[in-house]
């Protein structure tokens, strides 16, 4: 789960340090605990890198200075997952002679044996990663008398596990080499002048919009302004659609905002807006297939998990049958005997790539005859692949390690599959779903005027709760999944202990933690469990707990009860009550933000996570 970067091109007037420097910032959210760039020049490489933050390097040994000739450079953002973030486990890594090097991201499954064997004939190993057997492996493989093309492919063919990966050799100062299995890649492209290759479009978004998309088990070699794709599997050349991106860069980097999670709130409402505008026929499509279902799953992992839980909610309205959510990680151990052939199984991921949620989609294909339905952010991302149907959510790249407008974006899609899945069914009046319809439609402009009137009470709420420590994110009915959501938000980068549960369940259990100012956030939509919340909160009100409540405007039961109060300004009917897990979690995307500015935290950074989870 790291991000790499690479350039190569025939341009005397570019600073390849500066851009390979750039690209890679722009991936740090993908690992951010050390880092490195490796450049070619005068038939040596030259490498610099270290453990820490990419600013805090710079400062220490200002990566982006690399020889003034260089034209090809490779660069690497780390998390750790095989050895500690050190420097000498940063990447790029070397062979023993100084002549190859290698960035990579993903799991070499079987490096521990490779080693072994390399080292017996005389490599010497300088790092603990998984990494490093791979410039030992393609090193051999040129002693053996191969060119470096296919020293890469022999190399690869003896790995196991997940890569995107990118080589460079001292000989071959022309051409990069890179592959991918399992992990993502892309490959922008100014024609005739300058290639680049990537773990995600944002890292050359300002340097080209035109690019490719690599597939699994394919290898592409650049050269400068140029590109030549090979399938592994056949060896044969792949024609691949050069595809333009009409995301701005805008979209990709901070754009005025002191972080890309505050950024990526404000833009709740234009990712809304632009998910809304999802084609009918895809909608029809989901709706139809859910509509015939015996059996329906839904599986994700994090926030996209709780994003299918309020989804489900919605869904299991409209189509009156039982969706069960099991988190992807659990998928296949629960139902290894019990899956049933012809079963749906809707599957949810931002990123698509989270290893959990490919691996279970991946297993259930493979172990009965379902069909999968995908709603993710990015498109040619690896879940796609495995499924019969996929719906792009439009929320634009999300930089911010903590999701926010995927979730809302998320939790829409499944609200209009379910909108359709009601127009099929008819159970609702006609006129009820129009205004469910225009429920709906009406999200981004009450997220709109919630953010233009309430950061003072957010900050003030913030500042309040100042010395707590640990929190209950209290609800009933579909609101569980906002407070699982919301709760997450603040345990994630607010570094804060919190327990996202259902009020009436608390009772058994964790209530018994509550002491005078303990803080319970209920999350109170007026729906069908409002007057049984009305019960809960007096219960932890009893015992002393602070009640901070977020309600509708013109709430005044929960409200009087409540220390403090976030209103939403919605109304109060039916209607807009089951989309509130929409509406609702900006708030608490909010108070996450700014509790974890005053403890002095990265909310962009959260300490231990990174963006797309790719390890088990
Ligand atoms: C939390 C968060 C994670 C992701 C989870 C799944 O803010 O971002 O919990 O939701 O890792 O990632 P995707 O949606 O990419 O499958």
């Amino acid at each position: 789960m790291c991000g790499i970067f690479g350039i190569i091109t025939n341009q005397d007037t570019i600073s390849v340090g500066n851009i390979v420097f750039e690209g890679i910032k722009r991936l740090e959210y993908r690992g951010y605990d050390s880092c490195g760039i490796v450049s070619l020049s005068n038939s040596k490489l030259y490498l610099k890198k270290d453990s820490g933050k990419i600013d805090e390097i710079q400062r220490k040994i200002n990566l982006a200075e690399i020889p003034n000739n260089s034209k090809l450079a490779l660069a690497h953002t780390r998390w750790a997952t095989h050895g500690a973030p050190t420097k000498i486990n940063s990447h790029p890594h070397l062979d023993c002679h100084n002549k190859i090097a290698v960035v990579h991201n993903g799991i070499i499954e079987n490096f521990l044996e490779l080693r072994k064997e390399l080292t017996q004939n005389g490599h010497i190993f300088r790092s603990e990663t998984d990494t490093e057997v791979i410039p030992h492996l393609i090193e051999s493989q040129m002693k053996k008398g191969l060119n470096f093309k296919d020293s890469v492919i022999e190399s690869l063919k003896l790995l196991k596990g997940a890569y995107g990966l990118a080589v460079c050799q001292v000989d071959n100062p022309n051409s990069i080499i890179v592959a991918r299995k399992e992990s993502p890649l892309v490959i922008g492209i100014d024609e005739g002048k300058t290639t680049y290759c990537a773990s995600d479009i944002p890292a050359f978004l300002p340097l080209t919009k035109k690019c490719y998309i690599m597939d699994d088990d394919e290898l592409a070699i650049l050269k400068a302004g140029e590109v030549e794709f090979i399938n592994l599997l056949t060896n044969e050349k792949v024609k691949k659609e050069l595809r333009t991106i009409e995301w701005s860069i805008d979209a990709a980097e901070k754009g005025g905002y002191e972080h890309f999670m505050l950024k990526e709130i404000y833009e709740e409402p234009t990712a809304i807006r632009r998910t809304l505008k999802i084609s009918k026929e895809q909608l029809k499509i989901f709706a139809n297939i859910l509509w015939s279902a015996e059996n329906i799953y839904i599986t994700a992992a994090g926030t996209s998990f709780y994003a299918s839980l309020a989804g489900k909610f919605i869904l299991t309205k409209f189509l009156g049958k039982y969706i069960q959510a099991i988190e992807c990680s659990e998928f296949q151990t629960q139902l290894t005997n019990s899956l049933k052939k012809d079963s749906v199984i809707i599957a949810v991921s931002q990123s698509g790539e989270t290893i959990d949620t490919v691996e279970a989609i991946r297993w259930a294909r493979s172990y009965k005859d379902v069909k999968i339905l995908t709603i993710t952010n990015v498109v040619g991302s690896t879940l796609t692949r495995y499924s019969d149907n996929v719906i792009v959510t439009q929320a634009g790249p999300e930089i911010g390690v903590a999701a926010t407008k995927t979730y809302s974006t998320q939790v829409l899609t499944l609200a209009l599959v379910a909108l359709e899945i009601a127009k099929l069914r008819k159970v609702e009046l006609e006129s009820d779903i129009v205004k469910y319809e225009r429920a709906l439609r009406s999200t981004p402009q009450i997220i709109e005027n919630f953010l233009k009137n309430n950061i003072d009470l957010i900050k003030g709420i913030v500042d309040t709760l100042d010395k707590s420590a640990q929190f209950f994110f209290l609800a009933r009915g579909i609101s569980i999944a906002t407070a699982k959501e919301g709760g997450l938000k603040l345990k994630e980068v607010a570094c804060r202990f919190i327990e996202g549960y259902s009020a009436a369940h608390a009772k058994h259990g964790p209530i018994s933690l509550v002491r005078a100012g303990f803080p319970i956030i209920f999350i109170a939509p007026p729906d069908e469990t409002y007057q049984r919340l009305i019960g809960n909160v007096m219960e932890f009100k009893a015992r002393g707990g602070k009640i901070i409540s977020l309600v509708v405007e013109s709430d005044n039961v929960i409200a009087e009860l409540s220390d403090l109060t976030i209103k939403i300004p919605q109304p109060g009917d039916k209607y807009h009550n089951i989309f509130s897990p929409i509406t609702f979690i900006p708030a608490l995307q909010l108070l996450a933000y700014y509790a974890s500015l005053l403890h002095g935290l990265d909310p962009d950074k959260p300490l231990n996570l990174s963006k797309t989870v790719t390890v088990h």
